[in-house]
């Protein structure tokens, strides 16, 4: 695929599954990579694939949740390059824990990570793009931005937000007449680590949740989600849908309103240990 030559892209949670596939792609799209993760291991290894592939890449240990060293890392990395025209905010984690049993501390690590880490990324580096002339923000929601789950109310809480804040900012960009385009992402099941990488509520069974995800839910691979995105990217998609399970489960979501919730009831419990 051609099509980035010439442009920088900032990935974050670039050391595993969609981050990783991501960066693999624009880079042989053509683009110069500044590359992300709180895995340095992980990290190493995406570095490792991009020189192979001969791109210029920038590396650096980053963790969204910190303010002050995603603006610090903003302004290293336009200064590197010299420019910045995309940011793909994905780093995120995930917690299985109903309402009821969950911590505060849970939730609000994940908000930390999966939403804050997106405001925080997209504000840092929306002034540099917008300098490019050519800029474009990519910030990965879920399908769980597009309907709640039991079990998942803090999942659903930043993917949710991370819909609003994106699809506002869309609009808000057209009406400044700033040159940033704007791309929300919407995966279905994609089989990479972030079942394996999770937290759950005290009582259930990390081991068997993550088990459960990778037989039942992962079904697109990681590669193939990076093809998808980045073909929306191009075509400067509003809204992006990855896989097929994600395309049926928006149109029964929209057919519905809010009946999905009785139809989707038996069918995650089925899939989900509880
Ligand atoms: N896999 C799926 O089925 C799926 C579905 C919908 C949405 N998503 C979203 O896609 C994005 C990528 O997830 P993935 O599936 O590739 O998972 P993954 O666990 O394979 O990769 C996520 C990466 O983010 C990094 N990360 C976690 N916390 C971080 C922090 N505080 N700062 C910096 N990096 C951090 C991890 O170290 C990891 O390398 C996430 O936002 C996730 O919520 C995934």
């Amino acid at each position: 695929m051609e099509g980035f030559a010439g442009k920088v892209a900032v990935v974050t949670g670039a050391g595993s599954g969609i981050g990783q596939a991501l960066a693999i792609e624009l880079a042989r799209s053509g683009a110069k990579l500044a590359i992300s993760d709180v895995d340095t291991e992980g990290l190493a290894r995406t570095e490792d694939q991009l020189k192979a592939i001969g791109t210029q890449v920038k590396t650096d240990r980053l963790d969204v949740t910190e303010r002050a060293a995603f603006l610090a890392y903003a302004d290293a990395v336009n200064e590197h390059f010299g420019k910045v025209n995309q940011i793909y905010n994905n780093a995120g984690i995930a917690f299985t824990g109903d309402v009821e049993v969950s911590q505060f501390k849970d939730i609000e690590r994940v908000m930390d990570v999966d939403f804050w880490g997106v405001v925080n990324g997209t504000k840092a580096f929306l002034p540099h793009l917008i300098a490019s002339g050519d800029g474009h923000v990519i910030n990965i929601s879920s399908v769980f931005g597009l309907f709640s789950v039991p079990g998942q109310a803090a999942y659903n809480s930043a993917k949710f937000a991370v819909r609003g804040f994106t699809e506002a900012l869309r609009q808000e960009m057209v009406l400044a007449g700033h040159p940033v385009r704007v791309t929300t992402v919407h995966p279905g099941g994609i089989r990479t680590a972030i079942a394996r990488n999770a937290s759950a509520a005290e009582g259930l069974d990390q081991a068997e949740l993550a088990s459960a995800f990778d037989k039942r839910v992962a079904r697109t691979s990681p590669q193939r989600a990076a093809h998808i995105i980045l073909a929306a990217v191009r075509r400067n998609k509003a809204r992006v849908l990855v896989g097929p399970d994600a395309k049926v489960l928006d149109l029964l979501v929209r057919l519905t309103g809010s009946g999905y919730q009785g139809v989707f009831l038996p069918v995650v419990s089925r899939l989900i240990p509880r």
